[in-house]
């Protein structure tokens, strides 16, 4: 496994092991976990090559969210990934990533506005402008994301489309299920800031959404739905939330009746002062 940190050697690396075949691409902020483990081992089902990147983006970061606390463990990262067989990390510091200059902003409409867009002012262009650089610099035949962040999977697809990203590989942008906990919780590396007290409560979540986007697909009535949902979730010990809502999956446009478009329960709410999402299909 070769570790690239400048874009020279990165692009030599990358066109060698294009030679072998499809070349995927995982996308991280490093603090891996199984969730990461399982979009690199979906990643090896697709390509002949893995090339993980490992960059804590700032641009992505609010004023309000600390930026420096965000675990940097390269290390153990690599070698958890040389375990799952892959043949690149693209691990660039700020400096190689946004020289001094840098001026340009990718910011992609409509689906990045509204639920984590409300809370988190700017998140999404920063990702969409480094998702675009680390296609541009690794130039994969697919890149895989986490269905967990159903939100800004949209982001990249819309972004995909309307940047003519997608290319020959008929799946170019690849969304894997979420990887959950054994009672439901969807792994996040947010999970371990919870108490223990907390994180047992915290399993409400996912169970509260099964049980809703249950009682939607049914046929029960979305808004008294959704308001039930978010009274059980205040009772079960979560402290606020800032949305629970159902969602066109692809245009996140507000969904109040059911049609054949697939539809997608989204929710964010806090408990012991960590943020949790989640999302389901209807
Ligand atoms: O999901 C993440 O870890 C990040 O948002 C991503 C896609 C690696 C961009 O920095």
């Amino acid at each position: 496994m070769q570790i690239a940190v400048q874009i020279d050697p990165l692009r030599s690396a990358t066109q060698a092991l294009r030679r072998d075949g499809p070349l995927a691409l995982v996308p991280t902020m490093g603090a891996l976990h199984e969730g990461h483990l399982a979009l690199v081992r979906a990643a090896r089902e697709r390509a002949a090559h893995v090339a993980v990147s490992i960059f804590v983006n700032p641009r992505q970061f609010g004023a309000n969210e600390d930026l420096a606390k965000y675990p940097r463990q390269l290390d153990r990262d690599a070698a958890l990934l040389e375990a799952e067989g892959v043949s690149l990390i693209w691990a660039p510091d700020a400096e190689a990533m946004y020289p001094e200059g840098y001026a340009t902003t990718v910011a992609v409409g409509g689906v990045s506005s509204g639920l984590c867009g409300d809370a988190r002012p700017g998140h999404f262009d920063g990702v969409a402008t480094v998702v675009l650089k680390l296609f541009n610099q690794v130039q994969p035949d697919l890149a895989l994301f986490g269905e967990k962040d159903w939100q800004q999977l949209a982001v990249i697809r819309r972004m995909a489309r309307d940047l003519d990203l997608t290319g020959p590989h008929p799946d170019r942008i690849h969304g894997v299920a979420t990887v959950r906990e054994a009672d439901g919780l969807a792994l996040s590396s947010r999970n371990a800031y919870l108490s223990a007290d907390d994180r047992a409560r915290a399993a409400a979540l996912p169970r509260l959404m099964r049980a809703a986007s249950s009682a939607i697909a049914d046929g029960t009535a979305i808004v008294a739905t959704l308001a039930d949902f978010k009274t059980a979730l205040l009772a079960a010990g979560f402290e606020s939330i800032d949305y629970a809502d159902l969602r066109d999956a692809v245009s996140l446009d507000p969904v109040s009746t059911l049609g054949p478009a697939p539809a997608r329960l989204l929710v964010a709410a806090r408990i012991g002062g960590t943020r949790l999402i989640d999302n389901l299909p209807i």
